[in-house]
């Protein structure tokens, strides 16, 4: 590491933006940072201010997305795309997604202060809802960005958990919801680029500050309801009960069994709500979410058939209704070739003495969404505390952050497709 080039100071003010950020939050306990809230706005209105002090035009595009543009050295070149999200899950880390969006500005903030520009013009997204936490509506501000106003029409009647619709969000936070718009032009990118935390232990373990990203595993979401029958807590016999919490911890469990199959495949249940569930009262409805991932769309096939196959068994047994419907579902993504080439060539002129680690990614980014459009290619930064994520506790050093922006930079400097 003592090879390595890079500025410290340039590091400490990054995670100095960082932790600011993290301050506008939904939460005075923790970091949570949901879609349209005054705490998302906030952050919005702070993003879009460094972006200008960084020598950036700004727009905020119609579903809330804030987007940075710096030309090109010479009129008509292509775009290079970058960014992340700057929402959060509940009780989140500050680096998800900031980092893809923060680390960007400081590179064009470095150009702008020596009057520098490159092959092509830089647009940084600094997408509104990627985790979908409030709304369930993951990569929400990508697929508007990309394919513009049609793809995101069915969610618009999508409530919160107060009941609030989208669509009411929206038009609080000042969008219009029924604002027709058209997506990227694909003709006009270069490629698209995201700088993510790991999100795991692989880079921490193996001493390196930075990764390059080969792909990025597919995944659904589905919401399933359990109906069962509510009664009283002490005077049903228990062989006559119809109990939905109890047979949706059978399928909670399933869903844990079948998934530990091995390799790539995964599955969690994030979410699981009683309907009026009180102490003294058999639960009579519950519904949880399954989120199933895999590296490729076969294995995750099967496993989410075999998975509500299961799960419709358990209710025939049980005397319980079962309704499965699929919130989310996206492809898994190759990073493309020549973006990884030229990632890892930069990662190995800033810290010079072995080849780039190279891996792929089992958590979804905003990438995969441009990816159905243009060339993607992503660059991780080393994940502390142990590698974990989608938790307080995430965290990036102040050197690895600077590395990120050193490499980054000297992407953009040899970028000339
Ligand atoms: C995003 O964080 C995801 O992988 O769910
Ligand atoms: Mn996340
Ligand atoms: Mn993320």
């Amino acid at each position: 590491m003592s090879s390595a080039t890079f500025d410290p100071i340039i590091g400490r003010e990054f995670i100095g933006r960082v932790r600011e950020l993290a301050r506008h939050s939904d939460s005075t306990t923790n970091y949570t940072r949901t879609y349209l809230t005054p705490a998302h706005q906030d952050a919005s209105g702070r993003i879009a201010q460094w972006m200008r002090e960084a020598g950036m035009a700004v727009r905020v595009d119609a579903v809330g997305s804030v987007l940075g543009r710096y030309e090109a050295a010479a009129p008509g070149a292509k775009t290079l795309l970058m960014g992340s999200h700057f929402d959060s899950v509940r009780n989140g880390g500050a680096f998800d997604g900031v980092l893809g969006i923060l680390a960007p500005i400081a590179c064009v903030a470095e150009l702008h202060r020596r009057g520098e520009r490159i092959a092509v013009s830089i647009e940084i997204a600094a997408f509104a809802d990627e985790e979908g936490a409030r709304f369930q509506t993951s990569f929400l501000a990508s697929r508007a960005l990309v394919h513009g106003s049609g793809a995101i029409g069915e969610l618009l009647g999508r409530r919160d958990a107060e009941g609030i619709p989208l669509a009411e969000a929206m038009r609080a936070a000042g969008l219009d919801p029924s604002r027709e718009f058209a997506g990227l032009d694909p003709a006009t990118l270069a490629a698209y680029v995201e700088v993510h935390i790991e999100q795991g232990p692989m880079l921490l373990n193996e001493d390196r500050a930075l990764g390059v990203v080969t792909s990025i595993a597919a995944g659904t979401r589905h919401l399933v309801k359990v109906r069962g029958e509510a009664g009283h807590a002490g005077t049903v016999p228990m062989p006559m009960r119809h109990d939905a919490l109890a047979a949706a911890a059978e399928m909670v469990l399933a869903i844990e069994s079948r998934c530990s199959a091995g390799g790539s495949l995964v599955g969690t249940v994030g979410i699981l709500e009683v309907k009026d569930g009180t102490g003294n009262v058999i639960p009579g409805e519950v519904r949880f979410t399954a989120d199933i991932r895999a590296a490729d769309e076969e294995t995750l096939r099967d496993a989410s058939r075999d998975v509500f196959a299961r799960c419709e068994a358990i209710a025939k047994r049980r005397g319980v209704a079962i309704e499965v419907a699929k919130t989310h579902a996206v492809r898994s993504a190759p990073c493309a070739g020549w973006l990884q080439d030229r990632i890892a060539a930069s990662i190995e002129r800033v810290i010079p003495g072995a080849p780039a680690r190279r891996l792929s990614s089992g958590a979804g980014h905003d990438a995969m969404i441009l990816a159905e459009v243009t060339d993607v290619g992503m660059m991780f930064v080393r994940c502390g505390a142990g590698g974990v994520s989608h938790n307080p506790a995430e965290t990036v050093s102040e050197d690895d952050a600077a590395l990120a922006i050193a490499a980054l930079l000297d992407f953009l400097r040899h970028f000339d497709r």
